[in-house]
């Protein structure tokens, strides 16, 4: 339900832009693009030939009987083959799709070269990895002014796990869960706000610690402790820092900070310069590089089986958890400094 405090923005507010759409094409573009919508291609063919084209004027229409729509710009290449098909398959695709509907957007000569499909029951391409498939016979066709309306007849459908992809102000996104609306896990989170397995801080301790243990071999296969192989990745990534800023860097403790220096000082693998500054030894930094070559490949295996889109998301919030908490901490040591 809308609160008064709603009612009274919607009626302030100020449009970024408002007017006749027919006296400037681009600014109808982005307020239509206000609207989010999925991307689908739509397939058909001749005989051997195969027509494509990424859409986002699909768009449901009948339950019974089963009816979908979309529409071609009378400009596509493809035009008249959708115009005179009988049959048409719309392919809905993933959050993980983007290239394949950059690539049947493009104007391309052969679309389906190099791209994995099989004729579906009417012979319309039905590409792999998408999220739901439908097989339609033509039913109707509408003028849609610059474009032609054709409505298909659901025949056969099919639906695949996976997120779609969603397209809206005129860019790629992700569908994210609403904080706001009810569901998993959200709503989990709301019911039980306090509990540790539940909270998000705790969970990405958990992960850093299950993933550093799960690293360790790695770290053994190259003769180093954890406490070592952080102060190489920081002297590697600061040099010249000075031994008592390394255990703030690396989160150790100051003693077993120094013993690590103390134990690479001593492998020849770290030097005290003049200025009291920490370095790595060609060796040193040999180690190091070879630690960050295992930890790249170590990362990539851990990672295989999450969806990129999941990756992008964690990556997003960590990213902005990590900003603004150092914000927060920089503000109130400037404020406390005063
Ligand atoms: C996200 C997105 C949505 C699109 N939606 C449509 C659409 O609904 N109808 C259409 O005719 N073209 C649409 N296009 C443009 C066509 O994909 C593109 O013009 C066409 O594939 C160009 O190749 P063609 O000349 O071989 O048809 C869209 C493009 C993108 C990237």
């Amino acid at each position: 339900m809308m609160r008064s405090s709603d009612q009274q923005v919607l009626r302030k507010a100020t449009p970024v832009e408002q007017g006749n759409p027919a006296d400037d094409q681009r600014m109808f573009r982005r307020c239509l693009s206000q609207y989010g919508t999925g991307v689908a291609i739509v397939t058909t063919a001749d005989g051997a030939s195969r027509f494509a084209v990424t859409v986002n004027s699909f768009s449901s229409l009948s339950l019974d009987p089963p009816l979908l729509l979309w529409s071609i710009d009378r400009k596509s290449r493809s035009f008249d083959a959708f115009s005179s098909c009988e049959h048409f398959a719309v392919n809905i695709l993933s959050s993980e799709q983007i290239e394949l509907s950059r690539h049947f957007s493009s104007k391309i000569t052969d679309k389906f070269a190099d791209v994995d499909w099989a004729p579906g029951r009417f012979g319309s391409p039905l590409l792999s990895g998408c999220i739901a498939r439908f097989e339609c016979s033509a039913e109707a066709r509408h003028d849609g002014g610059d474009h032609m309306i054709l409505i298909g007849r659901v025949q056969q459908l099919e639906r695949f796990e996976g997120m779609p992809l969603i397209f809206s102000q005129g860019q790629y996104s992700i569908p994210l869960e609403h904080p706001d609306a009810p569901g998993e896990p959200a709503a989990i989170a709301a019911e039980q706000p306090n509990t540790l397995a539940n909270n998000v801080l705790q969970m990405i301790f958990n992960a850093h610690h299950a993933l550093s243990e799960a690293f360790d071999e790695h770290r053994r296969a190259e003769g180093v402790s954890i406490a070592v192989a952080r102060v190489l990745a920081t002297v590697h990534g600061h040099p010249g820092i000075k031994v008592d800023a390394v255990a703030g860097q690396t989160y150790l403790g100051q003693r077993d900070a120094e013993d690590a220096v103390a134990e690479l000082a001593q492998k020849s693998l770290l030097v005290h310069s003049v200025d009291g500054g920490l370095r790595l030894t060609p060796s040193g930094a040999a180690l190091r590089e070879s630690i960050g070559e295992r930890w790249l490949a170590f990362q990539n295996a851990q990672l295989e089986s999450i969806p990129p889109a999941d990756i992008s998301v964690l990556m997003r919030t960590l990213k902005r958890l990590i900003e603004q908490t150092t914000q927060e901490r920089t503000a109130t040591e400037a404020v406390s400094g005063e």
